[in-house]
């Protein structure tokens, strides 16, 4: 396994199409590997292919569970291969951020239910649900394999820890 350099925005990469993986072979698991290795080293929930240069159709999303006292009692690893979202409903307004556009968040309205297809890391197919923080990552990293980035549907971007609309309710 080995860190992979992560993509930042402004990098024509981030804006092209990924084509879907023609075969899931031991080239992919290692590339998954990485971008599993990578997304946890950078502390983020989530990792598309062209994140780390990579304009095939994969992502890498981990979410973790809290308990009452909001400790990360355990985490769930998914990846995906040729996802597509097959159902969608519900919506979420939420802030967002992304390992290309570092220190910045902004808020997006999603679906707040997804149920989403693929590829396992066997070629396998596979199919899961995701409510919350789950649907978001999966409707963000999805759009990551279609050069969409957060910050195109997103209102009130701005650095992590100054919110203008905040200090402007603060000013009053
Ligand atoms: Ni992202």
């Amino acid at each position: 396994m080995a860190l992979r350099l992560i993509v930042k925005e402004g990098d024509p990469v981030l804006r092209k199409k990924s084509r879907p993986v023609k075969e899931v072979n031991d080239r992919i698991r290692m590339i998954l590997d990485d971008m599993v290795e990578t997304m946890r080293d950078a502390q983020g929930v989530g990792l598309a292919g062209p994140q780390v240069g990579i304009l095939r159709r994969l992502f890498v999303v981990e979410i973790p569970t809290f308990d009452e006292e909001g400790n990360i009692i355990d985490t769930t690893l998914y990846e995906l291969i040729n996802p597509e979202i097959i159902e969608a409903s519900g919506e979420q307004t939420e802030e967002e951020g992304c390992l290309s556009c570092p220190g910045l968040t902004g808020t997006v309205t999603r679906p707040s239910h997804v149920k989403i297809k693929g590829l396992d890391r066997n070629g396998n197919e596979v199919v899961y649900e995701g409510v919350g923080l789950t649907a978001k990552a999966f409707c963000h990293e999805n759009d990551h394999l279609d050069g969409i980035l957060y910050i195109d549907k997103a209102t009130n971007v701005h650095p992590v820890g100054e919110d203008p609309e905040e200090e402007e309710e603060d000013g009053e």
